[in-house]
C-alpha cells in the first residue's frame, strides 16, 4: 500500500527529516504544503505523515490551514503520524498537531520531536555547532523512522489551554512578521528569495524583493539570499545565516518555486 507525507519547510530541516522518512517507506510519495496543494488526501493510504518545524509550540500557520481544510471523508485504517523538527523547546508541538487532527476527526498515532539547528535569524543569533546539530538530527531521525515503519501509537498528550494561547498569539502576529525585512544594495535582483518563499509573500518590484504581508516566518528569504542583502530590523547585520548543510536552496525552489 502507498505511503504519502505532507511537509513544509523554510531552511531544509524538516524537508531533510521527510526524505529520510521517505527512503524507509514503500511507495511513498512526498508532498509539499503551500497555498495550491490540493486539499483531498486519499483515504486509502496505509500511512499519511506530516512533518514541519515547530513554531512556538505549534507548526506554522500553512500546515495548521491545510489540515483545517483538508479532504478526508474517512480515516479507516491509515496510521497517522506527525515529526516536527525544533531548535531547543519542542513545547507542546505534538499535542498541538494532535487537537488540530483531533478537531477534523483524525487520530494521530504518533508523533515526534527531533532536535535541529535552530534557524529564527531574525530572534537570536546563528550559533557555531551546525554538523552537531545535523549530526543528533540524523540519529533522531533514524529512530524515528523505525518507529513509523513499524506503526508504533503513542499516547497523545493533552493540550493545555496556556500552550494553545500562546500558539495562537504567536501566530496572529505571523503574516506581519516581514514588516521588519529590508534590502541593502548589496542585492543583485536574482530572485531567489522571491523563489523559496512558500507564502508567495515577495514580488521583484524595480528589481528588489518587496513583501506582502503574508508572511510564514519561515526565514527561507533571510537565509538563503547569496548577498545577505535582507535584514531584519537592525538585528540580524551581523549574524550568520543557516541552511541545512544537505539542503540546497535549489531543492526547496524546486517545491516552493514555481
Ligand atoms: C518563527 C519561528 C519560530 C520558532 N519557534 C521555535 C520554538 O518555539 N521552539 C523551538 O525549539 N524552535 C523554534 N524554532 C526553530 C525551528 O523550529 C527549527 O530550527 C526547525 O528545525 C526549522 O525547520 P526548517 O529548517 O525545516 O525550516 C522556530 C523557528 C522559527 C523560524
Ligand atoms: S535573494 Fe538576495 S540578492 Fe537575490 S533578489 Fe533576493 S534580496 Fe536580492
Ligand atoms: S517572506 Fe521570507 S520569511 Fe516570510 S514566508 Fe516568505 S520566505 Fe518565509
Amino acid at each position: 500500500m502507498k505511503n504519502r507525507i505532507y511537509f513544509f519547510t523554510g531552511t531544509g530541516n524538516s524537508l531533510n527529516a521527510a526524505q529520510n522518512i521517505v527512503k524507509a517507506l514503500p511507495e511513498c510519495e512526498l508532498i509539499v504544503i503551500r497555498k495550491d496543494t490540493p486539499l483531498e488526501v486519499p483515504t486509502d493510504y496505509e500511512r499519511v505523515g506530516f512533518v514541519f518545524p515547530n513554531y512556538s509550540g505549534g507548526p506554522p500557520k500553512m500546515v495548521a490551514n491545510f489540515i483545517r481544510n483538508m479532504k478526508l471523508p474517512n480515516q479507516n485504517n491509515t496510521y497517522l503520524f506527525a515529526v516536527a523538527t525544533y531548535g531547543g523547546n519542542a513545547g507542546s508541538i505534538i499535542a498541538q498537531i494532535g487537537e488540530q487532527l483531533k478537531q477534523r476527526n483524525w487520530q494521530l498515532h504518533y508523533g515526534a520531536a527531533i532536535l535541529s539547528y535552530p534557524n529564527a535569524v531574525t530572534i537570536y543569533p546563528m550559533i557555531k555547532g551546525v554538523r552537531l546539530f545535523t549530526r543528533i538530527a540524523e540519529g533522531r531521525t533514524k529512530r524515528v523512522v523505525k518507529k513509523i515503519v513499524t506503526k508504533q501509537l503513542l499516547s497523545i498528550p493533552v493540550l493545555k489551554e496556556s500552550a494553545q494561547k500562546r500558539y495562537e498569539n504567536y501566530m496572529a502576529q505571523i503574516p506581519n512578521s516581514d514588516s521588519g525585512y529590508h534590502v541593502n544594495d548589496a542585492c543583485i535582483s536574482c530572485g531567489i528569495c522571491k523563489k523559496v518563499c512558500p507564502a508567495k509573500d515577495i514580488t521583484i518590484d524595480d528589481g528588489k524583493p518587496v513583501f506582502h504581508h503574508q508572511c510564514e516566518s519561515c526565514m527561507a528569504c533571510i537565509q538563503h539570499c547569496p548577498k545577505r542583502a535582507i535584514n531584519y530590523q537592525d538585528k540580524t547585520q551581523k549574524r550568520g545565516r543557516y541552511a541545512h548543510p544537505d539542503v540546497d536552496y535549489k531543492m526547496i525552489i524546486r517545491y516552493y518555486g514555481q
